[in-house]
């Protein structure tokens, strides 16, 4: 059965959203242009996706999907029965089946942006474990997030895989899982997935494919920008690019000008040199130590990981930790 959120998406009288706007605007008049990433995934966005990781170069679903479909008996016996999972940007949720079949849960709350793509993957699932409760909502997850009645008194598991976590800067992380931990409760668990740090060429492969599916997620955004702004943005004047930052430990997703182009975006111009890009994605990687120290600093203490056989990629296992003022 599946229960119909509320949306929340705060659009003006011509329908814009206003989020939208708000932060394409901004971003693109920083001196490094940057638009935030969570703006890909419209439903076009979100499809695109679904098929960037069926790609032989993108290797972090294969290898998540792997520890999911060999480690449920121990996740079973960490997690218990009877918790309510909710899945923070469940998107199709592909991967939720193995945990829901693992772990016997009370309920499933997926939580997306994207409304339609939630309601029509939540009714897909609901049909493949009839009985279990299903509360799509969609929500930002960013933001603190009130949970369905119905699930109040149940102890939480949050599922974040995919290594979204890894898509934002360190502050931010550790801002979403603390309030990951107000929205969960004192009693929760979390399930994480963050990709491991390796070598530079697999890692660049892996956000630049040899089909372009990647390039044209990333160009999805300014397909959006035109369309839902009115923009006057020129895509061919752009090229796809993803380089590894060093210092940050990430990939990063740039749109680069190939030539000099001047554009309006809802009646305000910008320009940009050649060379000139626009950031539009970072992705972090980790190791042992760094994944447990953002989990730490954000309220959550790991009580076990696995990795892949091949070793590219970790799922973590953590619960909210205890607030202490002394050591
Ligand atoms: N979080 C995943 C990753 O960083 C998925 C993802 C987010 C992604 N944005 C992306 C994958 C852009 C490819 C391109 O890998």
């Amino acid at each position: 059965m599946v229960r119909e959120g509320i949306a929340l998406v705060d659009r003006d009288e011509d329908g814009v959203d206003r989020a939208f706007r708000a932060d394409v605007l901004a971003g693109l008049a920083q001196p490094q242009k940057a638009v935030p990433a969570r703006w890909f995934y419209d439903e076009q966005g979100s499809e695109l996706f679904e098929q960037i990781t069926d790609l032989p170069e993108y290797y972090p679903t294969r290898a998540e999907t792997e520890i999911l479909d060999e480690r449920g008996e121990e996740l079973s016996a960490l997690i218990g029965q009877g918790r309510a999972v909710v899945e923070f940007g469940s998107g199709s949720s592909t991967k939720t089946p193995l945990l829901l079949q693992a772990i016997a849960p009370a309920a499933y709350v997926p939580l997306d942006i994207s409304g339609d793509f939630l309601r029509a993957s939540a009714a897909d699932l609901a049909c493949k474990f009839p009985g279990l409760p299903v509360h799509p909502l969609e929500a930002d997850f960013m933001k603190p997030v009130e949970l369905p009645q119905a699930v109040a008194g149940v102890p939480k598991l949050g599922f974040f895989p995919g290594s979204t976590i890894g898509n934002m800067v360190a502050r931010t992380a550790i801002d979403l899982l603390r309030s990951m931990r107000q929205t969960l409760g004192s009693d929760a668990m979390l399930l994480i997935g963050m990709d491991l740090i390796k070598d530079v060429a697999v890692l660049e492969a892996a956000y630049d494919d040899a089909q372009g599916v990647t390039a044209e997620f990333n160009f999805n955004l300014i397909h959006r920008i035109n369309r839902e702004l009115g923009g006057t943005v020129p895509l061919e004047a752009f090229r796809h690019e993803a380089r590894w930052n060093d210092i940050h430990a990430r990939i990063e997703m740039h749109l680069v000008a190939r030539e000099p182009v001047s554009f309006t975006v809802s009646d305000q111009r910008f320009t940009m040199d050649a060379g000139e890009s626009i950031h539009t994605e970072n992705s972090h990687k980790f190791d042992l130590r760094s994944s447990f120290l953002l989990l730490l600093a954000g309220g959550w203490t790991p009580r076990q990981r696995w990795t892949d056989r091949a070793g590219r990629f970790s799922l973590i296992l953590a619960e909210a930790s205890t607030p202490r003022t002394a050591p």
